[in-house]
């Protein structure tokens, strides 16, 4: 049927042959993202392109080729120009949905981590430093009953509201858009200013998309309105926080953090973040859970074959 060319950006955790019995396929091998010059190359000869959020498919790339379809196998999309794939006409699609559970609960799994101090308990006792029962050893702050300040309250950040229900916290939430006053009832949450949130949280986590607006949305300024017990998590995108402000805030011992995503990704090996106790770097594994891995990948695939075929795309994520 089909005589489309499709390219895939890395292998997917799922067959697929769904989509070869439409299209050829071809596979980036290498564990490593192609080369920015591969995929310029690629798209001159692709319809259908299926990539990751460490493929940069900015204006240039769309305009040099003659894609149907771009399909994103991720949530985010800030790699991706969707003013130039638009202009264009082609539509790009994403994988919202399936990973909200996974990530809410590896978010939750920092949050717990790091206010509980798990990975410096492990060094600690690697180490050989564990002599005998402390009354002060490796204090952290209580979850239950602490009060959580969310920032966006989409899909995640409501995820997040239902754990957080269970652990008895008071939960302050900032977003666009503020919610029914049936779901905030529902959730339990209370509509906040971001400084309000900043000032009166235990724990913050961050749940926005990365876009103009949420650049550097936690800079110095955000960072000295917190508690200086706060413990900041970040499971959504690296620029949202400052990483220089970032480090200045950990470094004075002002707040634990407890991250997912950086500025840039991955985080360079001599970035002083890395040289920190209090705080916990995770190399984007949010939605790492093999169910949720194969339900993005069987998402981007059906975008695939949706936009190949001139369908519109069950996640479509161009205005
Ligand atoms: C996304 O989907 O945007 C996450 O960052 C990776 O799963």
């Amino acid at each position: 049927m089909l005589q489309a060319k499709v390219f895939v950006t890395r292998r997917l955790p799922i067959e697929l042959e769904p989509l070869r019995s439409l299209a050829t396929v071809e596979v980036w091998p290498e564990r490593q993202p192609p080369p920015y010059e591969i995929l310029l190359e690629k798209v001159k000869e692709i319809d259908g392109l299926l990539c990751l959020l460490t493929d940069q498919i900015d204006r240039q790339l769309i305009d040099s080729g003659k894609l149907k379809v771009i399909s994103q196998m991720a949530v985010g999309y800030d790699n991706i120009d969707i003013t130039a794939a638009t202009t264009r006409q082609i539509p790009v699609g994403n994988t919202p949905g399936v990973l909200t559970d996974a990530t809410a609960d590896f978010a939750w799994a920092l949050l717990m981590a790091a206010a509980r101090r798990v990975v410096e308990a492990d060094r600690f006792t690697r180490a050989g430093l564990w002599q005998t029962w402390e009354p002060d050893l490796l204090l952290g702050p209580n979850v239950t009953g602490a009060t959580l300040g969310i920032v966006g309250f989409g899909r995640i950040g409501q995820a997040i509201a239902r754990r957080a229900k269970g652990f008895e916290m008071q939960i302050l939430y900032t977003s666009r858009q503020r919610c029914s006053p049936e779901l905030e009832q529902s959730l339990g949450v209370e509509f906040a200013t971001l400084e309000h949130l900043l000032q009166k949280s235990d724990f913050v986590t961050l749940h926005t998309p990365s876009v103009d607006d949420t650049y550097h949305l936690i800079s110095d300024r955000q960072f000295e309105l917190m508690k200086r017990s706060a413990i900041l998590i970040n499971t959504a995108r690296g620029n949202i926080v400052d990483p220089d402000s970032l480090y200045r805030a950990l470094a004075s011992c002002q707040i634990a953090a407890a991250i997912d995503v950086t500025e840039p990704e991955p985080i360079p090996s001599d970035s002083l973040l890395l040289t920190l106790d209090n705080l916990i770097i995770a190399p984007h594994i949010g939605s790492a859970s093999r169910q949720t891995r194969s339900k993005m990948a069987t998402m981007a695939i059906a975008n695939l074959i949706a936009g190949l075929r001139g369908d519109r795309l069950a996640n479509c994520v161009n205005p």
